[in-house]
């Protein structure tokens, strides 16, 4: 199998089982020319409705790279409940392991997005607060018989702990993306194999300010001393570090025009545990998450930039 997941070479990745652990929020999104400071209202152009959530973007994406994709979440007894149902059939997610909780109003998430492309969000968790250690017992099928595990912070400690616990004792890889990032209990993190936060939210896991101006190196290495097998953080038009034991390699993005850089970690994560499901090593999967996460930031909203194969033969080889 081809080790080089680089440009245009999408369709040589043959992709393995993901299990994604995570969020659905139904998505509201408003486009303004600057987002608001506390107490300012502006007046934005564009609204519009649709689904979101980092889990089941990440699910998404995964799907649209051909990998067999389950997930294990909860959605409120709500239509934002229906129509979470209606995307996953339509992309071909099992949700076996997705519940509805009831008389609980399914996750929702408020995206602000400027005319750089830059966002600013707050979720209301509802149903994806009350996926619990013991739900995600329940879907160890689906853990166990992944490749990769993928979850990130949209639910609780409990949830979280449990899905990594039981991949890494069946030794399926895992990957965190520890977003919104909080401070995390050390057995979690001892369970991750791979951590992808961005250079914001690796500064946040670090202990520092969000802006701290601290090199990403340093800030990785202090990652890793907490415990994770590799850190591979994100770092916007920059592309991503990857922080090892024993290696620090830099992976270029592609050049794009940017429109809404909203879901580019998601895509990113996509494609990052595409690549890993198909035995590439971390450098290439970095390089094809690089890609897919590039080629999201160039559609407005996360779904409809989130790729397929055909896609990123779109995307331009990354200046090195
Ligand atoms: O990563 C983007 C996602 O974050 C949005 O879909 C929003 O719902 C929040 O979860």
């Amino acid at each position: 199998m081809s080790t080089d997941a680089g440009h245009g070479d999408g369709a040589a990745i043959s992709a393995g089982r993901v299990t994604v652990v995570g969020s659905y929020n139904a998505g509201f999104v408003i486009d303004v020319d600057e987002i608001p400071v506390p107490g300012e209202t502006v007046l934005g152009s564009d609204f519009t409705e649709g689904p979101g959530g980092k889990g089941s973007n990440q699910a998404i994406g995964v799907a649209r790279l051909g990998a067999n994709t389950s997930f294990v979440g909860r959605v409120g007894d709500d239509h934002y409940g229906d129509e979470a149902f209606d995307r996953w059939a339509q992309e071909g997610v099992d949700t076996e392991a997705v519940d509805r909780v009831e008389g609980v109003a399914t996750g929702a998430g408020f995206v602000i997005v400027d005319e750089d492309g830059e966002n600013a969000i707050a979720v209301a968790p509802g149903a994806n607060a009350e996926l619990d250690a013991e739900d995600v017992e329940a879907a160890s099928e689906q853990i166990r018989n992944a490749d990769v595990v993928l979850c990130q912070l949209e639910i609780g400690d409990g949830a979280v702990e449990r899905a990594l616990e039981l991949a890494s004792d069946a030794g399926v890889r895992t990957v965190l993306n520890p977003a919104p990032a909080r401070a995390l209990p050390a057995p979690t993190l001892e369970s991750v194999d791979y951590l992808t936060p961005n250079a914001t939210e690796a500064r946040l896991l670090a202990g520092l300010e969000p802006d701290a101006n601290v090199p990403n190196e340093t800030v990785g290495r202090e990652l890793l001393s907490l415990g994770v097998g590799c850190v591979v953080m994100t770092i916007g038009e920059a592309g991503a570090l990857i922080v090892t034991e024993d290696d620090l390699v830099r992976v270029p993005a592609p050049a794009v025009d940017v429109v809404d850089t909203t879901g580019a970690g998601d895509a990113f994560n996509a494609g990052f545990a595409v690549a890993l499901t198909a035995g590439h090593d971390v450098t290439a999967a970095t390089r094809f998450g690089c890609q897919t996460g590039a080629h999201c930031v160039t559609a407005r909203e996360v779904i409809p930039g989130l790729p397929t194969r055909d896609d990123l033969e779109a995307v331009p080889a990354p200046d090195t």
